[in-house]
């Protein structure tokens, strides 16, 4: 039985270790902190700070595992060159894993070699260098550090007064020794999508499934929804765009790919993730014949995916704790989306609540004729009526 060592244990890893499971195959699930959702789901679980080299060596010495795949980006991903030169298989590539989770990384080759549209940036080390950037990139701006996720450190700068705050900001969201930011132009955006892109083996061709729509709000995702209803011209060019860059990256798998969209400029590239997107939970929601995890697993493994079908419309609402504290958490209302015929939920099973933490998500489907608007809609008001803290 070939073996998975998870690199993350969260919601998203929940489903993919379901889905690999349901193929017989045997997953060490790997976090910070005990009964993590995937781990609730594996064979095994290790519970051990990713970051830290050295123990994550020992893990994977452990274990020996055939694949070895990162769910989240807060992992000491230069050991996984070794892992990868010892002979495991690390999906997408150690390469693919290194260069996502550094904005410098990825937009160098983004937007240098391979000449992608982007926002107009800077790189900073310093406040005066901040002061300097902004000024370039001009107002409203945003500023981030080179590395972390989740909108961790990120922020939106209006005027010149408030760049001491987002620089202080920054620092302290900065993940690991590394102290850039990056400081980049505000892009006015139509919408934004992430397009999820499937790279496979052996010369097979890489596939799109269709755009997913989303919001986002303090950097966390709070709706999203598929098929987004975008222009032809913007779907091709994002296309073309994820296929250049995940081919520079290397590796089979799912990716992230996220554009913003602008009527009368084009897609620009933000960045990419290698790896299933929270935003493509709404393919849970069954609007594709596999969902974003079963595209995965499949492309990592080298089995065959023989075409991507979106069967229905959806849509996805974001379950956050409402609790102002961290604690045990409580359920109610879910009855209230039980109960709608084209309605449904995911409960993470986190072992504990956070104010703003994601418990959940909450699903509306539709045919795809009706589009997904009324899916908005609907779900966001059903996701209104459950409480978890
Ligand atoms: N240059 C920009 N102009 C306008 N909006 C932006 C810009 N950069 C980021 N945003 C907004 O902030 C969101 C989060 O930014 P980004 O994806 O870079 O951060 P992140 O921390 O990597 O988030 P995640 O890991 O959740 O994807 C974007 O989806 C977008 O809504
Ligand atoms: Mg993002």
């Amino acid at each position: 039985m070939k073996k998975i060592l998870l690199l993350g244990s969260g919601e998203l890893g929940k489903e993919l270790v379901i889905a690999a499971k349901r193929m017989g195959l045997y997953v060490v699930a790997c976090d910070s902190y005990a009964g993590a959702p995937a781990m609730q789901v594996a064979d095994e679980a290790e519970v051990f700070n990713m970051l830290d080299g050295e123990a994550l060596e020992r893990v994977a010495a452990r274990h020996r595992p055939d694949y070895v795949v990162p769910e989240i980006e807060a992992i000491r991903t230069e050991k996984l060159y070794d892992l990868e030169q010892q002979g495991m298989h690390v999906v997408p590539s150690a390469r693919a894993v290194n260069y996502t989770m550094n904005r410098k990384a990825i937009r160098e080759l983004a937007a240098r070699e391979l000449g992608l549209r982007t926002a107009n940036y800077r790189y900073v080390t310093t406040f005066e260098g901040l002061k300097q950037a902004a000024s370039e990139v001009g107002f409203p701006c945003v500023v981030k550090p080179l590395m972390s996720s989740s909108g961790k450190g990120q922020s939106v700068v209006r005027e010149a007064a408030e760049l001491e705050k987002a620089w202080d900001y920054a620092m302290r969201g900065s993940r690991g020794d590394l102290k850039e930011m990056i400081v980049e132009e505000f892009i006015r955006f139509d919408s934004e999508i992430t397009l999820l892109t499937v790279t496979q083996e052996g010369g097979r061709p890489t596939l799109f499934c269709p755009p997913v729509g989303h919001v986002q709000k303090s950097g966390d995702f709070r709706e999203s929804f598929q098929p987004a209803p975008i222009g032809e011209d913007f779907l091709r060019e994002a296309q073309m765009m994820a296929e250049k860059v995940t081919r520079a990256l290397g590796g089979a798998g799912i990716w992230g790919v996220e554009f913003f969209l602008v009527s009368g400029k084009g897609v620009y590239f933000s960045e990419l993730s290698p790896r299933p997107h929270d935003t493509g939970m709404v393919t849970l929601a069954g609007t594709q014949n596999l969902n974003e995890f079963e595209l995965h697993l499949r492309a990592f493994m080298g089995w065959p995916i023989p075409g991507i079908r979106q069967d229905r419309a959806g849509a996805c609402a974001a379950l956050l704790a409402s609790c102002a504290e961290e604690k045990v958490p409580e359920y109610r209302g879910i009855e209230n989306i039980l109960g709608v015929a084209n309605a449904d939920l995911r409960l993470f099973g986190k072992p504990v609540a956070r104010p703003n933490r994601r418990m959940g998500v909450a699903f509306c489907y539709g045919p795809l004729a009706d589009g997904v608007e009324p899916l908005r809609e609907e779900v966001k008001a059903l996701a209104e009526k459950v409480e978890i803290g």
